[in-house]
């Protein structure tokens, strides 16, 4: 059984209201009354209604004025009215004014098949927006329910990346060495020596592996310190030149969460810089101004499609979306620019929270 929605019939005379609550008792709908323009406002403030019946002749005010006062209101803007009045050709042309919102017409004497028929169309038109509203909220919660579990298992990787294979080589490496001591006199020192090398190249990549899931330097010496260690080593593993611009210079530290979101922003915008841009240069700028957090990622590369920087879903992929959905979950944007040359990925942050005093002072 789907829910029901409200409808609004407004009528000086209450014998019309009957009439026409009889001839919609049927669709099973729920049914509001009001016999004045005030009255019909208060009940659009106080409830959520799918489509307002509404005499156009009424004393106080004429259904075309209510109409007008009604679609002022943001809220009704597309509140959807059937206006009922006897045939007027002045009335159809001030009709043809509403252009937002659906509006509909009966005329007099009402025909009760006709009067349901047109009611259904919106309480169904309604019903459909409420549902795909529902599912964009819903799909909305998921994504940023996502991002969270990304975050924790990327940290749980990390750890164990460190804590078990890292452990396990930094053993073997010390059996190796010791061995190489040993066997230098029944000279298989060489390949020890090897060995111990290539357990050195493990160890690194494996550190270096676990730090990029979930940079240490994050949490203790906060996004200034990881950017910077970031930077560094994207410069080393591509060649690509990267600075880092700081406003202000003496950069403060901010909230845990926002660290750790903006952190992850940069590094999959520079993700990208390495894998699609062919870019020699990159910059990331980070500036606080008032409240107002602005993070961009600047490239000198080929450029993105015109579908790109719209952010048309099928132009985009998990690290524009992933970027998108966690500017959205503190409140932000995300917006791709064309450069000159180049991409610039910029998000804006608009209400940052400052730091608890302790992470600050760390
Ligand atoms: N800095 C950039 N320079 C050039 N192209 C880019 C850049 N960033 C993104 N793109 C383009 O946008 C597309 C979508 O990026 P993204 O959402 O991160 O998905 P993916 O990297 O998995 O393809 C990329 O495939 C690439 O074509
Ligand atoms: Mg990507």
């Amino acid at each position: 059984m789907p829910q029901q929605v409200n409808i609004l019939m407004v009528d000086d005379q209450p014998a019309k209201l009957l009439t026409y609550e009889v001839m919609l008792a049927e669709l099973g709908e729920n049914l509001l009354k009001a016999t004045s323009a005030r009255e019909a406002l208060e009940i659009l403030l106080k409830n959520d209604v799918a489509v307002v019946l509404m005499d156009v002749s009424m004393p106080d005010i004429d259904g075309f004025e209510l109409a007008e006062m009604i679609r002022q209101h943001p809220r009704f803007q597309r509140t959807a009215i059937i206006f009922i009045s006897a045939v007027h050709l002045t009335d159809l042309d001030r009709l043809k004014g509403y252009q937002r919102g659906a509006v509909d017409y009966l005329s007099v004497p009402v025909v009760p098949e006709l009067l349901r028929a047109k009611v259904t169309v919106f309480t169904e038109l309604h019903r459909q927006a409420k549902q795909l509203e529902a599912l964009n909220r819903e799909l909305r919660r998921l994504s940023g329910h996502l991002m969270t579990s990304q975050d924790e298992e990327r940290r749980r990787f990390a750890r164990e990346l460190h804590d078990s294979i890292g452990q396990e080589l930094a053993a073997a490496k010390i059996m190796l060495d010791t061995m190489q001591r040993h066997s230098a006199i029944n000279g298989n020192g060489k390949i020890a020596s090897e060995a111990s090398q290539v357990i050195d190249r493990a160890i690194r990549q494996v550190r270096n592996i676990s730090h990029l899931l979930h940079p240490p330097l994050l949490d203790e010496g906060g996004l200034v310190s990881a950017l910077r260690w970031f930077l560094d080593g994207v410069k080393e593993r591509s060649g690509i030149e990267t600075t880092l611009n700081l406003y202000p210079r003496d950069f403060p530290r901010l909230a845990g969460p926002l660290e750790r979101t903006v952190f992850r922003i940069v590094q999959e915008a520079l993700t990208n810089v390495y894998r699609h841009s062919g870019a020699r240069k990159a910059a990331v700028v980070v500036r606080q101004k008032d409240s107002k957090l602005i993070v961009q990622v600047l490239d000198d590369g080929k450029g993105v499609s015109e579908q790109t920087l719209q952010l048309q879903p099928g132009s985009i992929g998990v690290g524009i979306g992933g970027m998108r959905e966690r500017a959205r979950e503190l409140g932000g944007e995300l917006r791709m620019l064309k450069g000159d040359p180049g991409t610039t990925v910029e998000v804006v942050i608009p209400s940052v929270v400052p730091a608890p005093a302790e992470a600050a002072m760390a």
